[in-house]
């Protein structure tokens, strides 16, 4: 996702610079070009060897450069984005108030583009007044701050001011450089994963859904700016968003009543969860015992959600459906957007292991209500294939 984007990273002297590591790995397995600023304060937590061998390139220490090219300069220029990994309230200090005595804070002087602060810090020098209100400086310039973690502190204690999740930093990354705000301002509901229909209080009925492909869908419309919602059936997804409200239902039935409570005023519906079509007509309220030598079970269909939406549906509003199809996909993908009532439908052939179905990859096609296809969107890692569906869908308008 970050082919060619130019990362700047910077890192003060916080015992939180080791977790740093791990960053600048994944922005490189992202393929991201990262380039290393270390304060001399840094380099007592770690080396920099550490970071030239990941980055491959050189790191940076201080401002004098040998070549003729100065480095605070060149660095600034060079940019595409930012990140000051861990950021102690020294260097906040610094760049909120205009000082300059290093490399990292030189460099933050000469450079304008998008900035992300990660503060990590104990939790008293994080709440005092003076740290807060450079903080709110630095935002008052554009930057980003990252809220740190509550949790256990170096000294012991407890409190604000750990190191966020290095995905947390790397999403913000990816929304800043690659995801356009094309949803700001828009509420967005994604529905995702399988629905589990009981039998008895130990057994239930559901399908192969790892609700990955919907998950993604929730992330890159958050990227995009949209306010999401996500329902979500039982699924074993971590989601490493903060921002994206999650509401946990089983059946059918509750993702039905979840959806109708959440749909006013959206602007945007997802329904990307693998709804059950059918549940055992009658459920045990005890565990049901080996005695026959056969078990015959009575199946009533659900609902059927998005037909339950349709005539509800709003000319403003734009519905996004999913068909998981294993033969004749076309023809069926196209009599589901009309009885459906949907503007898109997204066509998923299930029949093909590597793809799909627990896979991180898919490859679908983009039909419109009238059932043309208007997009081929080749095998790639869902991430990208969510991404690209809504700038589809977008531009569409
Ligand atoms: N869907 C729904 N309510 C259901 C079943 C499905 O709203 N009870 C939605 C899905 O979330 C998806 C779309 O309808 O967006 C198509 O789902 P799919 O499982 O492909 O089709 P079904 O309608 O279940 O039809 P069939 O199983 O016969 O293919």
């Amino acid at each position: 996702m970050l082919h060619r984007v130019k990362v700047l990273v910077g890192v003060s002297g916080g015992i939180a610079a080791y977790k740093v590591v791990d960053l600048v790995s994944k922005l490189v397995r992202e393929r991201a070009e990262v380039k290393v600023i270390m304060t001399k304060n840094a380099c007592e937590f770690i080396t920099p060897l550490t970071f030239s061998s990941l980055s491959k390139n050189p790191v940076y220490l201080n401002d004098f450069s040998k070549d003729g090219i100065i480095p605070h300069l060149a660095l600034a220029r060079w940019a595409d984005i930012f990140v000051i990994a861990p950021a102690t309230a020294n260097i906040i200090g610094k760049c909120a108030n205009g000082i300059g005595d290093d490399l990292l804070s030189t460099t933050f002087l000469a450079y304008n583009g998008p900035t992300i602060f990660v503060p990590s810090m104990n939790s008293k020098m994080y709440e005092r007044s003076t740290t807060q209100k450079n903080l709110s400086i630095l935002k008052s310039m554009g930057c980003t701050i990252l809220e740190p973690d509550i949790g256990r502190l170096a000294s012991g204690e407890v409190g604000i001011g750990r190191y966020p999740d290095n995905e947390v930093i790397l999403n913000e990354i990816m929304r800043i450089v690659v995801y356009k705000s094309l949803l700001f301002g828009k509420r967005i509901l994604v529905t995702a994963g399988p629905t589990r229909e009981f039998i008895d209080p130990v057994r239930f009925i559901t399908n192969r859904s790892s609700g990955k492909m919907g998950y993604e869908m929730a992330k890159a419309a958050y990227m995009m700016g949209g306010d999401v919602k996500l329902i979500t059936g039982v699924t074993q997804l971590p989601i490493s968003l903060k921002g994206i409200e999650r509401r946990h239902v089983a059946t059918a039935k509750e993702m039905l009543n979840a959806v109708r409570e959440e749909i006013e005023g959206i602007d945007m519906l997802i329904m990307a969860a693998a709804v059950a079509d059918y549940r055992p007509k009658e459920i045990k309220s005890q565990k049901i015992k080996k005695d026959e030598e056969q078990l015959i079970l009575t199946l009533e269909r659900t609902e059927d959600i998005l037909k339950e939406l349709k005539e509800r549906k709003r000319d403003t509003q734009t519905f996004i459906g999913f068909a998981a199809e294993t033969e004749e996909h076309i023809e069926n993908a196209r009599k589901k957007v009309v009885e459906k009532g949907l503007d898109y439908i997204v066509l998923n052939d299930v029949s093909k292991e590597d793809i799909g179905f627990e896979s991180d990859e898919n490859e679908v096609l983009l039909l419109d209500r009238r059932g043309e296809i208007i997009a081929h969107i080749p095998r790639k890692q869902k991430v990208q294939v969510a991404k690209e569906i809504l700038e589809i869908v977008l531009e569409r308008g």
